[in-house]
């Protein structure tokens, strides 16, 4: 069973990124035979157009998910753009796709209602996702569930393909990854980098604890009880507690006579402490350039080794010449 996802570099990861997916992906790797795992970089130009802040992006990406326990040795990284084979293969792909098809994309509806002004490459984010996924044979596609329409366009174009021209795809699976922990943002609302309210996962313990501070309360006086369930700083401190910790501070919520103060830095100390290996890591990495770029140039190797075998595949079944 070979698992694949991709991870768009468009910011630095926070907590939502890290415990409503990247936690996910990373265990995976120990259950699949094959784990296949790359930064989303063409993906991600089509948001993202400053170089220097692409690349940066790109390799802040690749640090983080080696240090957040990401195992070269288990899993196979690599960046996207390290393997053409796979642009080559969505051009194969895009000329069977239908226009409606891709009109229908949520993703590409929701920003077009945005009012973001829709060029080709978004348009066609979904054709370059499908060649991501059957250019590696891969069986099983984890992703978030805003991800499922588009593995079901990948489903679709690989289906078509096969029918037209003969077996040539593996028929992928989505496996939708438990997106449900709640992790407000410092407004209460969802964490998201579009609503500016993120706490990261690799910010500096002391901007972490300002950060933390600043999360928004109400003004209920300290003697007076309140109710967790439902409360955004409780719902921080349960992704960090573990049982007895989350039971003794719901238990102070409902007796009353706290503060908020007192909530946060608890809070601020226990996701210091939950990074801390992870942090000591990256600085690890960071200090040995040489490291980063060797796992991801043999990641780049034996993606693109299965990648070739793929795309000739699919050239000789479409009658595309190839004098490989
Ligand atoms: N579109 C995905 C996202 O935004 C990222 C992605 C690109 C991806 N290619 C992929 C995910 C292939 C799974 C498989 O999250």
């Amino acid at each position: 069973m070979r698992v694949l996802s991709g991870i768009q570099p468009t910011g630095r990861f926070h907590w939502g990124n890290y415990f409503g997916a990247i936690r996910q992906y990373i265990d995976l790797q120990d259950e699949a035979d094959d784990a296949f795992y790359f930064i989303a970089n063409l993906h991600a130009l089509t948001t993202v157009r400053d170089p220097a802040e692409l690349r940066q992006l790109t390799l802040d990406a690749a640090l983080d998910l080696v240090a957040l326990g990401l195992d070269p040795d288990r899993a196979t990284l690599f960046v996207q753009s390290d393997v053409p084979e796979i642009s080559e293969l969505c051009w194969l792909l895009m000329t069977g796709t239908s226009m409606g098809l891709l009109e229908r994309c949520h993703a590409y509806k929701d920003k077009k209602a945005r009012g973001v002004a829709a060029d080709a490459g978004l348009f066609t984010y979904p054709v370059l996702q499908a060649a991501d996924i059957l250019g590696y044979d891969s069986d099983t596609v984890p992703v978030g569930d805003d991800q499922v329409q588009h593995i079901e366009v990948c489903r679709d174009l690989a289906g078509s393909f096969n029918h037209q021209f003969g077996e040539t795809f593996v028929m992928p699976k989505a496996y939708v990854i438990d997106t449900s922990a709640r992790v407000p943002g410092v407004d209460g609302e969802k964490m998201s980098k579009s609503y500016g309210n993120t706490l990261e996962v690799f910010e500096e313990p002391k901007l972490l604890r300002k950060a933390i501070m600043r999360i928004k309360t109400d003004s209920r006086p300290m003697d007076q009880p309140k109710e967790p369930e439902g409360d955004h700083l409780f719902d921080l401190y349960s992704l960090y507690a573990d049982d007895t910790q989350r039971d003794e501070l719901a238990a102070t919520y409902r007796r009353g006579g706290f503060g908020y103060g007192e909530v946060k830095k608890a809070l601020a100390e226990l996701a210091v402490e939950f990074f801390a290996e992870a942090r000591d890591r990256r600085l690890e990495l960071e200090a040995r350039p040489e490291t980063i770029r060797q796992i991801l140039g043999d990641g780049a190797a034996k993606a693109r080794a299965k990648a070739a075998e793929v795309l000739a595949r699919a050239q000789q079944a479409c009658g595309v010449w190839s004098s490989g």
